[in-house]
Formats: structure tokens, sequence, C-alpha cells
């Protein structure tokens, strides 16, 4: 794997889950597409009738720490004019603000894309908040073509973060910015 890939922001297109195999055992390759749909489920309940941003980012990022396994810090880094603010959640008390084209999350920022970092300590200008960390997943939320800020996942296991984990949070991100936008302020 390289060290770095980059990967489009929120495709629709569903990544096809391997055929289960032979006496209908779901293959090894459903594990991850089953627990975000389940996570998908799990976010809507939790939002479901709370308009709070803040509140709502809080238990996103809590969801996504007790549920996914070997993420040692998930949470939500916002824009507020050219950098990034920390925001809600869970993991290690990390870096506050950070430059968008900087580290990992600025440099997602920056190009409103979902980078994966198998290794970070081969990422160029990877922030180091928790010293544990060993790859980074990051996503963009937007709120139509306006950048809101970035969902940020690491992991002490190198590769943690692959395709279907874009694909996964990126869809979970989706529900989260549509429900804020459905309940308005
Ligand atoms: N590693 C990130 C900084 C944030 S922490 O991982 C929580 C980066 O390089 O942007």
């Amino acid at each position: 794997m390289s060290p770095l890939t980059v990967k489009k922001q929120a495709t629709k297109k569903r990544i096809p889950a391997k055929k289960a195999s032979k006496k209908g055992q779901a293959s090894a390759n459903d594990v991850k597409p089953k627990l975000y749909a389940s996570l998908v489920v799990q976010l809507l309940s939790l939002l479901k009738g709370e308009h709070d941003f803040i509140a709502n980012a809080a238990n996103f990022s809590a969801l996504l720490y007790s549920s996914l396994p070997n993420v040692n810090w998930a949470g939500f880094y916002f824009l507020h004019g050219e950098e990034l603010v920390l925001g809600p959640f869970q993991g290690n008390p990390a870096c506050v603000r950070i430059p968008i084209g900087k580290g990992v999350c600025g440099v997602a920022a920056k190009r409103c894309e979902t980078i994966i970092v198998p290794n970070v300590h081969e990422f160029p200008g990877h922030i180091a908040c928790d010293v544990a960390s060993n790859s980074e997943i990051v996503v963009p939320l937007f709120d139509g073509e306006r950048l809101l800020g970035v969902l940020d996942l690491d992991s002490t296991e190198i590769g943690r973060f692959d395709d279907q984990d874009a694909e996964g949070l990126n869809e979970l991100v989706t529900v989260f910015v549509a429900h804020e936008e459905r309940l308005g302020p």
C-alpha cells in the first residue's frame, strides 16, 4: 500500500460486497459494510429529535470511538476562517488549531477529499497529537459546496483504514450533515 491514498469525497457509488461464500457464510469482506450500516441506524437514532449541533457531534464521535475496532481517536475539526479548530472528540487531548493545508486534516480540508494514511510516519507534515497513532483517515464535511470541517480517526494499527472505511464514514457524515440541515439552527 502506498503511504498516501487520496479518495474522492462522498461518492454515492457503493463498493460491492463479496458474494457470500459456500453455505451462505458471509465473507470477511462483508464485515465492515455491515458494521457501517448498523452505525447509520444507530446514528439516526442518536440524532432523532435533537438539533444541538455540538451535542450531536459529540455523540457521533462517541459512537465511532466505541464501535469501531482499533480506533484511538475519533472527532471533529471545524472550519473557522483559514484554520480548523478542535470540536467534539473521544481520545487523548489533541492540538486545537490546524491551518488549512497543514497536517492530514489540513490537507484533506484543502483538497476537499477523504485521505487515508496507512502510515502517518510517512506522511509529510503529519501532526502527531497522540504518539501512539500509526494510521489515520480524514473525511471532509460539506454543507452543499461549503466545507464545514473534517472528521478525523486515528489508529495505533498500521493500515487500519481502507476504502470500506472511507465509504462508510462518508455515508455517516452525509447522514449527520443532512440531519443538521433538515432541523436548521
Ligand atoms: N494527525 C492530525 C492531527 C489531529 S490528531 O490526529 C487528533 C493531522 O495530521 O492533521
